[in-house]
């Protein structure tokens, strides 16, 4: 059965029929008065901060840094249209490598004393641009993203995989290609790292951020450890090894940026790898040594005995901020970002993306139902294009998320939420259709951004070029 393209479903009643006939359920109501004031709702964080609502941006970055790590004039108009969207949550902006061996290309932000100002710059970008629009900024509340991108690092070059890793996996050692040499860190280079990361919160307390998110998704470093299982030593094998890095880092915060407040993003599970099939269609690897944290038994399933346990860690060392992500943007894309078309590197949808949508926000609902006391905000909600304020709302009534975090649609239609917030009908043609060209773009060595949507980006030399990248497979 080809997959129906959101744009053709004419209003709520054909998008819950086109669910039940694909099998999947999806909360959503109408967008009735009393649903718009609870996508309004303040949201407390903490028992200082409270964000002005229930919509969050989640972190994009932009392979649009200098090569010191500096933000650019593209990166200063992302988060400048960060600030307009309307959400008063801005969850982490986009990744920054702690330090330079850990930038997942040569354009990553990256966080140091040199770049400081850079980083101060662009919080404050954000919060004016919002205060000029909303009246005030006073109730937005502002993470900065800290990772190191581990077996993902190409810090020098992007065609240049400079892989730094925890343990060996040999379906990921082999994406990575031949010849490829890989850095395997020592429990004491583990504890420099975290060092680093401490270090890196306390400039970005400098620098005004209310929270630091400690990146643990998308298969970069910090997920990795939750991978580590057949590690050796102290920080591989139990759950309890496998987070001590991350309980390291909240306790060098707490010590040296009291008053900071502490987020995770997490993978909260992934499947086996993933790879282009007969006409492009994604399917699993055949086998696969390693099963991924919170997958279950069969490699495309999700188990979260694990997960649950790790955020009861979370609860134990006092992070309440959580955002639910899932899977590896590189082997299994299609559970992170549902999308109709795939980029350049990646492969036809092996589902309707609807269930890609579904089931993260099943596992985000599922969590939140096991602990109640932490916050937490959803992904992977653009997919829902003109649905996304009935989905988001009928979640918040159900209690099956705290917050809904909005990702590829702040790049092609940025104040989105500001529309939904006001009851303003929404601009179709800035709807993103999930075109995948945001990522297709930094795969292929250009800055991301919404080519198709945002003049900005179409009026760009690259812009052509792009489109050609994209992959020619049979209509979804
Ligand atoms: C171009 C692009 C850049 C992204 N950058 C980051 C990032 O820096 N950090 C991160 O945690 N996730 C990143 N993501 C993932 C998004 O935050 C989000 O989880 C994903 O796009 C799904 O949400 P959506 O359906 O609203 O787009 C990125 C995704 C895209 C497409």
């Amino acid at each position: 059965m080809p997959f129906r393209r959101i744009a053709s479903l004419r209003d709520l009643d054909a998008l819950r029929a086109y669910c039940r006939e694909l099998g999947i359920s999806l909360p959503t109501e109408p967008l009735t008065p009393a649903a718009l004031s609870r996508l309004a709702q303040l949201l407390p964080l903490s028992a200082e901060l409270t964000a002005g609502n229930r919509f969050a941006v989640l972190p994009m970055e932009g392979w649009d840094g200098t090569r010191e790590g500096k933000p650019s004039d593209l990166t200063q108009r992302r988060w400048q249209r960060f600030g307009r969207s309307g959400a008063k949550l801005i969850w982490g902006g986009e990744a920054v490598a702690v330090r330079h061996d850990g930038r997942a290309n040569p354009n990553q932000l990256l966080i140091s004393p040199a770049n400081l100002d850079g980083l101060h710059r662009l919080r404050r970008i954000l919060l004016q641009e919002h205060a000029d629009h909303f009246g005030t900024s006073d109730d937005v509340i502002t993470g900065l993203q800290l990772t190191h991108s581990g077996r993902f690092s190409r810090p020098n070059r992007a065609d240049r995989p400079e892989p730094i890793v925890l343990f060996h996996n040999p379906e990921t050692d082999r994406r990575l290609g031949k010849g490829v040499r890989m850095i395997l860190l020592s429990d004491d280079d583990i504890k420099k790292l975290s060092d680093d990361f401490i270090a890196a919160a306390v400039l970005a307390q400098k620098a005004g951020y209310h929270f630091v998110d400690i990146k643990m998704c998308h298969g970069y470093l910090g997920h990795d450890f939750l991978n580590a299982v057949s590690r050796p030593g102290e920080y591989g094998g139990s759950l309890e090894n496998r987070t001590r890095f991350l309980r390291r880092i909240a306790a060098g915060i707490r010590a040296c940026a009291p008053g900071l407040e502490i987020g995770v993003r997490l993978s909260a599970f992934d499947f086996i790898p993933f790879h282009a099939g007969e006409n492009g269609l994604g399917v699993p690897d055949a086998s696969a040594a390693h099963l991924p944290f919170g997958c279950d038994s069969s490699g495309t399933g999700v188990a979260l005995e694990q997960p649950s346990a790790f955020l009861s860690i979370l609860e134990e060392i006092g992070i309440r901020l959580v955002c639910i992500s899932a899977g590896t943007p590189y082997t299994t894309p299609h559970l992170l970002r549902p999308a109709l078309f795939p980029p350049s590197d990646g492969y036809a949808p092996p589902e309707d993306p609807l269930a890609g949508v579904a089931r993260l926000i099943r596992v985000t609902a599922e969590l939140k139902r096991r602990h109640p006391g932490l916050v937490f905000v959803g992904s992977g909600y653009s997919y829902l294009q003109e649905f996304i304020p009935h989905v988001a709302a009928a979640v918040l009534a159900a209690g099956g998320a705290d917050s809904i975090g909005l990702g590829r649609m702040m790049l092609s239609y940025p104040n989105f939420i500001a529309d939904v917030l006001a009851g303003k009908p929404l601009q179709r043609k800035r709807i993103c259709r999930t075109f995948s060209d945001c990522t297709t773009a930094p795969r292929n060595g250009f800055a991301s951004g919404c080519y198709p949507l945002d003049p900005f980006y179409s009026k760009r030399p690259e812009a052509d070029r792009i489109r050609q990248l994209r992959p020619r497979l049979p209509r979804p």
